[in-house]
């Protein structure tokens, strides 16, 4: 007696289609899983065992194999449950066979036979469509996030009885069907907004560059100055998601298994906050089973590292490669996985240890060498990959208590979008969407500066003591402000402008 039954396997974020082929012959009794399963996969055999125990089908006691087909590729997890239960029922003929076609199964089984959640149903969905299957049939926690796929019928269910039941037409399930549109018109109504921020004007002005562009900054200035209120309200100026891009989210939190069950598609830009003790693998992604890092997890949205000298060297020097290549490639024993990582970096830091250098307030405490030491955490490779400095002085107290109305989020982004949109259009025929991601070609076609800038820029180059790795990053803001102001040309203001965003390159001239 011979079955197959299709799943999919996940390989980082990319699905491949499984042949589960099961063989149940005379002979000992004997139960074995071949075709590369690692221990996971190999463990599911007493689940299963027990599951269909449990459902009320004699176990056979004859020799089953069941070969997972490709061969070649690792199979891990507990998604194999569900199409292993499958193949044993059809091969006993527990199943009508022709009501197995054109179906994918997904998903854990439990000892008493209910149908467990998994991780990384979407990814697995993407690729059922890709190969023309008609349904599939998973855990019924899982069946929102599958049902953003269109034209796929998504059957979502409890137990293997129901499974069996519904296979052999004794009972029916509605296909699960979400509406994508009501989701993403859904206004967000939670909490905060810049407009709960009082002055502050330059920041919010620089922080609306940042999110025009898509630049990374650094937010610097003394404790209480309202760097974490700040920056955790950036999300909310941030151009709205398309649906290409929230798929590319909703996958990397679908295989991470912090998706909520009840939403299915995430609508917003994510905002990752990870504490400054983090491991490495936490941030770039990795581990046996490999998991995606916080990197990914801001994919498409926002990195916030608050406290930025605080972390460990080594977990910022990692984050070299992916600010540059947009991905992160981990390498594994057998293979290599590619997460995605195309994140926006804010990060805030005190000027000093004692956090008032250059205050107004208070004298700085700190010596020339444990600031140079402070600073030294932070590594030029890293700091080069970032374009705005933006120093914040605490709000003064007739500012805190002033009862005019400060501008909302809203209002700042309609002029985020507006920028964002010139960009598309300006960069529709690259594989670029922001100035952020300006190649040095690309910079020289698109940011050029007339006579009167090119002098303006040699000056401050000459005053202001700026590096060269200043350079290109003046220029990349400066076309974004051009942007914002709706100019074709980067003019004199918006050059200067973009100067004083390179507060760190110069700051430290006089203590140093
Ligand atoms: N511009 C501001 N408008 C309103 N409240 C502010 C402002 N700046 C600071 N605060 C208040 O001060 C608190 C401390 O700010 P915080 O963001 O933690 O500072 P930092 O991270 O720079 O140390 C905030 O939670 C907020 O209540
Ligand atoms: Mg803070
Ligand atoms: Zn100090």
């Amino acid at each position: 007696m011979v079955s197959s039954i299709k799943t999919i396997s996940l390989n980082g974020i990319e699905g491949n289609l499984v042949e589960v082929q099961t063989d149940i012959t005379g002979g000992l009794p004997a139960f074995e899983i071949v075709g590369l399963p690692d221990i996971s996969v190999r463990e599911s055999k007493e689940r299963i065992r027990a599951a269909i125990k449990n459902s009320g089908i004699d176990f056979p006691s004859r020799k089953i194999i069941i070969n997972l087909a490709p061969a070649s590729t690792r199979k891990e997890g507990t998604s194999y449950d569900l199409p292993i239960a499958m193949g044993i029922l059809a091969a006993l003929g527990e199943i009508i066979k022709e009501n197995l076609e054109n179906t994918i199964f997904i998903g854990e089984v439990s000892l008493d036979g209910k149908i467990n959640h998994i991780n990384g149903v979407l990814p697995m969905c993407i690729e059922a469509k890709n190969l023309g299957i008609r349904r599939v049939i998973l855990p019924k926690s899982n069946k929102n996030e599958a049902a953003v796929i269109k034209n796929l019928e998504i059957i979502g269910v409890n137990s293997l009885n129901e499974v069996m039941d519904y296979l052999n037409k004794k009972i029916d399930i509605e296909k699960t069907t979400v509406d994508i549109q009501n989701i993403f018109s859904k206004k967000e109504k939670e909490g905060l907004d810049f407009s709960e921020v009082k002055g502050q004007e330059n920041v919010k002005r620089a922080l609306e560059i940042a999110a025009a562009g898509g630049h990374n900054c650094l937010l610097i200035g003394p404790p209480g100055a309202g760097k974490t209120m700040i920056a955790k309200r950036i999300p909310t100026i941030l151009p709205d998601l398309t649906f290409e891009e929230s798929l590319e989210v909703t996958k990397i939190h679908s295989i991470s298994g912090i998706l909520d069950s009840n939403i299915g598609i995430i609508n917003k830009r994510p905002f990752r906050n990870p504490h400054h003790t983090i491991s490495q693998t936490a941030m770039i992604g990795g581990g046996r089973i490999p998991k995606p890092g916080e990197i990914s997890l801001a994919h498409n949205g926002v990195l916030f590292l608050d406290e930025l000298p605080e972390f460990n060297r080594d977990t910022l020097e990692v984050l070299r490669g992916p600010l540059e290549d947009k991905n992160i490639t981990i390498s594994r024993l057998y293979s290599k996985v590619i997460y995605p990582s195309n994140f926006m970096l804010i990060a805030s830091m005190n000027p000093c240890p004692c956090g008032y250098y250059g205050s107004n307030e208070k004298e700085c405490q700190c010596s020339k060498q444990s600031i140079e030491k402070y600073l030294n955490k932070i590594s030029g490779p890293l700091l080069d990959r970032i374009d705005l400095h933006v120093e914040i002085k605490p709000v003064k107290y007739e500012k805190l208590n002033d009862k005019k109305g400060e501008e909302s989020s809203i209002q700042i982004k309609e002029r985020v979008n507006k920028a964002r949109k010139i960009q598309h259009e300006r960069y529709k025929n690259s594989d670029i969407f922001s100035n952020s991601k300006l190649t040095p070609k690309m910079i020289e076609k698109y940011c050029i500066l007339n006579k009167e800038c090119r002098r303006m820029l040699e000056l401050a180059f000459n005053k202001l003591g700026l590096s060269a790795r200043a350079y290109t990053r003046i220029l990349k803001v400066s076309r974004t402000i051009a942007d914002l102001n709706g100019k074709e040309n980067i003019e004199k203001e918006h050059l200067a402008e973009a100067i004083q965003y390179r507060s760190l390159d110069r700051k430290y001239g006089d203590k140093f």
